[in-house]
């Protein structure tokens, strides 16, 4: 169970961060009342909170969810730490860069069909935190309901720590492979693999290539969870055993580290005069996590027709409403297509749900070009939208033998309200302008 600590130093040696990244080992499962420590016996037996607790470590119990919400749905950790996370000094505000938070009210709710390009270079130097920029959302980050869409694109490895009040942070990297150093531990995170940092919980990101880039789900609602089945059965989708945490490893580190707070809204810092990546042992079940996306088992139709997408949900986070999410995280993974007399690409639709795409790898079955890795497309709240002219001619015509699907891995950020667009997304040059074309020259063929 020990990962040992380690030094800023050697934290920031040069090539060093692959090397560590992919030997790391994990606990697996989802939800589970996970135990690690660093250094054995760090980790109180038999109780959480002990008159002195081990190695002169601190204790302290961080809530994800209420103290009294079920239990099933109850997140909570306990860290045992060098210094306790109260041990710093005041927040002060800082410049927010190109992130914003809900209420999104700076544009006016678009209705039309959107699609935009990847994000342009950063210039030299872009972290993690800095290279965040915010499409749009929706909610309010204050009531703990609605959720954002931000890309990133950085070329630099954090040298400060962050951490998010306002919501759960999903990273969904589409180029260049990443490092996170968390308060419970480190994970290792590749493009088709995603990361999950709950509310509240402290960390940086060490590139592990030149540039990273990718897309963020900040989920400001119920914590994500794993769909229930219902008639699949016990299996299926996402299983549980796939979800990797960390194992316990910590950073002794004295001397000032910059903290960014992301608090209703606004970031803050405070400089530290040590490293709040200390905790040496933990348990508990708000965590961090990571999934591969190509372990998800996909249930799709083995007669006609084709279920709904939510069908290919990995995690959602639910509403006060039975079975309507605040926002769910669905991935077209590669499969097999084997439907008779079936349309079977994506159908034509509109949906009281907002969709917001992005693509991992490859290409997406209902789009035959313009919607590139890196880039990502909104089809909002009762928008009609489906596959492009040429996907619908090729897929009326097609002669249907069994298909597999394999080169690409597209995602889904659905969720229950409209997204409301910033206005460096509305504006944006790398915005298409021509989205609309890609449905025009649909024939009439009706034989009447
Ligand atoms: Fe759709």
């Amino acid at each position: 169970m020990s990962d040992g600590g380690t030094s800023r130093a050697s934290v920031f040696e040069r090539g060093g961060g692959r090397k560590t990244a992919e030997g790391l080992s994990y606990l697996t499962g989802f939800g589970n009342e996970h135990a690690s420590e660093a250094v054995p016996g760090a980790l109180p037996e038999g109780r959480n909170s002990p008159q002195r607790a081990p190695l002169g470590l601190y204790a302290e119990q961080l809530s994800g969810t209420a103290f009294t919400e079920p239990r099933a749905h109850n997140r909570r950790s306990w860290l045992y730490r060098i210094r306790p996370s109260a041990a710093h000094p005041a927040f002060t505000r800082t410049g927010n860069g190109a992130i914003r938070t809900a209420p999104f009210a700076e544009a006016v709710p678009d209705p039309n069909r959107l699609r935009w390009n990847p994000l342009p270079e950063p210039p030299a130097g872009t972290d993690f935190l800095a290279g965040l920029w915010t499409l749009g959302g929706n909610g309010d980050a204050t009531q703990r309901t609605g959720m954002a869409v931000h890309l990133y694109h950085a070329n630099a490895s954090m040298e400060r720590v962050f951490s998010d009040a306002d919501g759960e942070l999903l990273i969904v990297p589409e180029r260049g492979g990443l490092l996170l150093h968390t308060e419970f531990g480190r994970l290792h995170v590749e493009p088709g693999h995603v990361a999950l940092i709950p509310r509240g919980v402290r960390f940086r990101v060490e590139l592990l290539d030149e540039s990273a880039r990718g897309y963020v789900c900040e989920n400001y609602g119920a914590p994500f969870r794993l769909p229930d089945l219902g008639p699949i059965g016990a299996n299926g989708l996402a299983n549980p055993r796939d979800f990797r945490a960390p194992v316990a490893a910590y950073e002794d580190v004295e001397g000032p580290v910059e903290v960014v707070n992301k608090f209703c809204g606004n970031l803050w810092t405070a400089t530290y005069d040590h490293s709040p990546l200390d905790v040496v042992a933990w348990h508990g079940n708000h965590v961090p996590y990571t999934y591969d996306l190509r372990r998800f088992n996909v249930i799709g139709t083995i007669s006609y027709d084709h279920p709904d997408p939510s069908v290919f949900t990995v995690l959602t986070s639910p509403s006060d409403t039975p079975g309507l999410a605040g926002v769910d995280f669905v991935v077209f993974a590669p499969r097999w297509l084997v439907g008779e007399d079936t349309f079977r690409p994506p159908y034509f639709h509109r949906n009281v749900m907002s969709e917001y795409m992005g693509l991992i790898e490859g290409a997406y079955d209902a789009k035959a070009e313009g919607f590139v890795p890196g880039g990502g497309s909104l089809h909002n709240m009762m928008s009609a939208h489906g596959p492009d002219r040429e996907t619908f001619d090729r897929a009326s015509a097609a002669e249907l033998k069994p298909q597999k699907l394999d080169d690409g891995l597209a995602f889904m950020f659905e969720t229950r309200w409209p997204v409301t667009l910033t206005p460096q997304a509305a504006d944006a040059d790398h915005l298409q302008r021509r989205y609309d074309d890609v449905w025009q020259g649909l024939q009439r063929h009706f034989r009447g």
